[in-house]
């Protein structure tokens, strides 16, 4: 039988919680964590440990069958893709924020103004529907500091306890939407490892419910 290949964030806030849920589902892997790619000892699964930036792409090419990604990630670079389980994980919001003093109150109030981020697709997603203009400065980290240098009147990225905001004199203005850690599936998965995937689909519900 062929292994499902399963992506996982390699490093950051998503690796602990996925890890986590796999254990929990009784999938136990030996993480030797320089390994890009370790096969479980009990089930027919292989993690494939990338960054969460690249998950899409492999997904649509179909080199992972599956993904634990995060909702914000899909949206930005994966719209096409679908997911099959909301994870109930690594929960966060991405938002618009702007310096304390600033007198905007929403994303519309950026209108003309320069917005930073690392979710570019999503912001100009929100600034279409919303019919705005605003001029975007992509950056791949640490946003928050990009209008204390003058590089933006706003930002957008991912809030989770508040704390970078905070630290950075900013306040949230607009919640573009609410994430969580899915379940994403390749759209060239077998009928073979989709079995397999239904099966630690329903595991996980099982744990979820339990969490509850
Ligand atoms: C992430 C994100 C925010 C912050 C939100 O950054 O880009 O800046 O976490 O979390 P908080 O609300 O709990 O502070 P990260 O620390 O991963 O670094 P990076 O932006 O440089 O990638
Ligand atoms: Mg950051």
């Amino acid at each position: 039988m062929s292994n499902l290949r399963i992506a996982v964030q390699k490093s950051g806030r998503l690796n602990e919680d996925s890890m986590s849920i796999l254990k929990d589902i009784g999938i136990s892997i030996d993480n030797g964590k320089d390994q890009l790619k370790a096969a479980a000892r009990n089930f027919p699964v292989e993690v494939f440990y990338l960054r969460n930036g690249d998950i899409p792409q492999y997904l649509r090419d179909g080199v992972v069958d599956a993904a634990i990604i995060g909702e914000n990630v899909l949206i930005e670079k994966g719209s096409d893709l679908e997911f099959v389980e909301r994870l109930g994980f690594s929960k966060c919001k991405v938002s618009i924020a702007v310096p304390k003093e600033s007198k905007a109150n929403s994303l519309k109030d950026l209108s003309g103004k320069r917005i930073a981020t690392s979710y570019p697709e999503t912001v100009k997603k929100f600034l279409k529907e919303q019919n705005i203009n605003a001029q975007l400065h992509n950056i791949n980290g640490s946003v928050e500091i990009a209008p204390n240098i003058g590089l933006a009147d706003g930002i957008c990225d991912i809030v989770s306890s508040g704390s970078t905001l905070f630290k950075n004199g900013l306040k949230e203005i607009e919640v573009l939407f609410k994430s969580e850690a899915v379940l994403a599936v390749s759209p060239q998965i077998s009928t073979e490892r989709k079995a397999i995937l239904d099966k630690i689909q329903f595991r996980i519900q099982s744990v979820l419910k339990g969490r509850d």
